[in-house]
């Protein structure tokens, strides 16, 4: 069943630059995207660079208008203490980051980050007033044994435990198969996917209206209108495509919804 109240979820289109680009480079790439996007900026739009990089991006931004915002892409659940390496949410917030991805698939096939993990991390966001986009998503194994279902669910029933579904939750539903591949899903498989969460966030409670859902794997200037366009997807999580200002514009415009 598609969601009657859609209309009142501001689309979101995130890029996440993963382990690319210098605070230098990062700067540049941020002052293209502001520059490539029309003013004022339809849709909620986030760009989360490295660490090393917030406070050069978060610098062009503010210059630019602010209207683009900051988001980074990964947290520690602790405030503080002896977790070298580790960066906590009140020091992202401190640097004016809004957003924080938590949970993301590399997150957790290539550093052991368990459903428990994205969970705390998602709740700490929370707390310091960050919103987490929270990844979701099976594997191509899990989708060819047909356990789509089980898993999306598993993995946000670690998150329902730990936060409300409201409007400072973002589901980001990325298939690991789909992403960095050129193998996007399809539309409509993403769109059935972001139904099932949507019904699962409901009976976790009233707020679920305003959790925005996005799909990410693959997204291309090309594709993007046939996800954006979908009423149960809310935005788009942009990884490769969001390190070309001309790309990630066109994105955002798919994103508008009449
Ligand atoms: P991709 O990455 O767009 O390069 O597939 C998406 C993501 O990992 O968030």
């Amino acid at each position: 069943m598609a969601d009657g109240s859609q209309a009142h979820r501001r689309p979101l289109v995130a890029g996440n630059w993963k382990m690319n680009l210098t605070h230098l480079e990062g700067a540049v790439l941020a002052a293209e995207v502001a520059a490539a996007l029309p003013s004022p900026v339809p849709v909620d739009v986030v760009l989360c660079p490295p660490f090393t990089a917030l406070q050069a991006v978060g610098d062009v931004l503010a210059a630019a208008g602010g209207e683009v915002m900051l988001g980074a892409q990964d947290l520690h659940w602790q405030e503080r203490g002896a977790f070298t390496g580790e960066v906590s949410a009140g020091m992202l917030a401190a640097l004016g980051c809004r957003y924080v991805i938590a949970g993301h698939s590399e997150r957790r096939g290539l550093f052991g980050e368990t459903d428990e993990m994205v969970a705390r991390k998602a709740a700490a966001a929370r707390a310091a007033g960050l919103i987490p986009i929270v990844c979701v998503g099976e594997t191509l194994e899990q989708r060819r044994a047909g356990r789509v279902e089980a898993v999306i669910l598993g993995q946000l029933e670690a998150v329902l435990a730990a936060v409300s579904p409201d409007a400072g939750l973002v589901i980001a539903y990325e298939p690991v198969w789909a992403i960095g591949t050129g193998e996007a899903a399809s539309p409509a498989d993403a769109a059935a996917v972001a139904r099932l969460i949507r019904d699962r966030l409901r009976q976790a409670g009233p707020g679920a209206g305003d959790v925005r859902i996005l799909y990410g794997g693959s997204v291309t200037a090309e594709n993007a209108a046939g996800f954006l366009s979908e009423p149960d997807l809310d935005g788009a999580l942009v990884g490769g495509a969001s390190l070309d200002a001309r790309s990630f514009a066109a994105i955002v415009e798919a994103a508008v919804k009449p």
